[in-house]
């Protein structure tokens, strides 16, 4: 049986609060639910603009949650104080563009990197889980060994997307697998995530090396029609089988 751990994402549940300014559907009543349902981890991405998820989600999930508490956030020195303040178990480092929809790529390793360092050494001080959120590529895996991070988490949005649309993802997997392998290779922890659905999970999930996949927005949506609970514990069978 693989041992794959699930993160859940649930910023989408603050997308649809902040759709209407309300104080529901509560992002902290779901990260319990998660809990209960038999997620491994709860992840929000506190960013930049506040689409989603604001500071105040932060620290109530935070105080209530038994489970780990994986923050996504940017490189930068607000985000960077937020998170020393807050200490949430595992920070994952990610891009981050105003106008983009989402995270659309993995992070550029070459730009600013003597803060990027600086900022994984300071979390890791703090004994928190680093992780990067990175492309596919051998050379950006190499890089996060260097730049000390605890793991990677290879950005699975190209191949969900080639999955989706039925088209021959035969060559994106490979780079995954080869990611997978070099990564392990240097003793980083292997994660993966975005764009995952039920397939694209099924079938990355067989990669030999993977430690933990993160899933939300496909998730949220699926919980519209079986509910948090049911679709949370119907990633868990598909990864863990
Ligand atoms: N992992 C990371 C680092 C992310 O930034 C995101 C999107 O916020 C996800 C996983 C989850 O992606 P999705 O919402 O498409 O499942």
């Amino acid at each position: 049986m693989s041992k794959i751990r699930l993160g859940v994402n649930i910023d989408h549940v603050a997308t649809v609060r902040n759709a209407r300014g309300e104080i529901y559907p509560s992002p902290l009543r779901a990260s319990i639910l998660a809990q209960n349902s038999g997620a491994d981890s709860v992840t929000i991405h506190l960013r930049e603009d506040r689409r989603h998820i604001n500071e105040l989600d932060l620290q109530q999930i935070k105080s209530k949650l038994k489970i780990p508490l994986n923050l996504e956030i940017a490189a930068t020195s607000e985000m960077l104080n937020i998170a020393m303040k807050n200490k949430p178990d595992f920070v994952c480092i990610v891009p981050e563009k105003r106008q983009e929809i989402t995270t659309e790529g993995g992070l550029n390793l070459r730009y600013k990197r003597n803060f990027l360092k600086k900022i994984i050494n300071k979390l890791k001080k703090k004994n928190l889980r680093v992780s990067l959120f990175i492309e596919p590529s051998l050379k950006d895996i190499k890089d996060s060994k260097y730049l000390n991070a605890d793991c990677i988490e290879i950005h699975t949005g190209r191949i969900c997307n080639l999955i989706n649309k039925n088209k021959n993802y035969n060559y994106e997997l490979k780079r995954i697998k080869k990611a997978v392998y070099l990564g392990n290779k240097l003793g980083l922890e292997v994660h993966a995530g975005h764009g995952l659905t039920y397939k694209s999970a099924n079938i990355l999930s067989r990669i030999s090396g993977i430690k933990e996949f993160n899933i939300g927005h496909f998730l949220i949506g699926e919980s519209i029609f079986v509910g948090l609970s049911k679709a949370i514990k119907k990633f868990r069978k598909i990864i863990r089988k």
